[in-house]
């Protein structure tokens, strides 16, 4: 399949290849390339994270909600904004096309983030400042496993 948009998949299951830099290049291209809310470009930001004590450090937070992913994508949008959360999720759909495009597994995670909204010293060593909360981690690497769901009729469709 060619398609990244139907190639893109959750993946949980990671080897410990790491994502080469122009790879992670590439995905960040599609991050700044994401639409967002009433062009109020500075609602969002992202940490992006390969080193790996602090990736051992939000694995143990998280109790390992991250699936050992070598790559984490941190989405944080202003805490009073309209419209970050929604900012953030297609980024985050951005981030994930592109990584399938690119051959690489990704998960889109709700819970990590909010778990990482209980740990501000984190945060903070995150470079995440306290008028940002972390509203989706994105998380990227080489896939381990190949699910197999059938997703050509998952969803309603109303047509008229
Ligand atoms: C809003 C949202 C929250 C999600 N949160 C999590 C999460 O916390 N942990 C996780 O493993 N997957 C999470 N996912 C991934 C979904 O479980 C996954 O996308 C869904 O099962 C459909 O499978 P697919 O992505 O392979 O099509 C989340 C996805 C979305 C859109």
């Amino acid at each position: 399949m060619s398609d990244p948009i139907l190639k893109r998949v959750a993946i949980r299951k990671y080897t410990d290849e790491k994502v080469r830099q122009d790879e992670i290049e590439q995905l960040l291209q599609a991050f700044q390339a994401a639409p967002c809310g009433m062009h109020e470009t500075d609602v969002m930001q992202v940490t992006v994270v390969e080193d790996e004590q602090l990736l051992g450090k939000i694995e143990q937070l998280t109790d390992n909600a991250c699936y050992g992913a070598p790559l984490l994508f941190v989405i944080n949008v202003k805490k009073d904004s309209h419209f970050g959360e929604r900012d953030a999720s297609v980024a985050a759909e951005n981030i994930m096309v592109e990584a399938a495009n690119l051959n690489l597994g990704s998960v889109y995670l709700m819970m990590a983030a909010s778990t990482l909204n209980t740990a501000p010293d984190l945060q903070a060593e995150l470079g995440i400042t306290s008028e940002f909360s972390t509203a989706v981690i994105v998380a990227v690497g080489h896939a381990a496993e190949t699910p197999s769901e059938d997703r050509t009729n998952r969803y309603r469709v109303i047509r008229k």
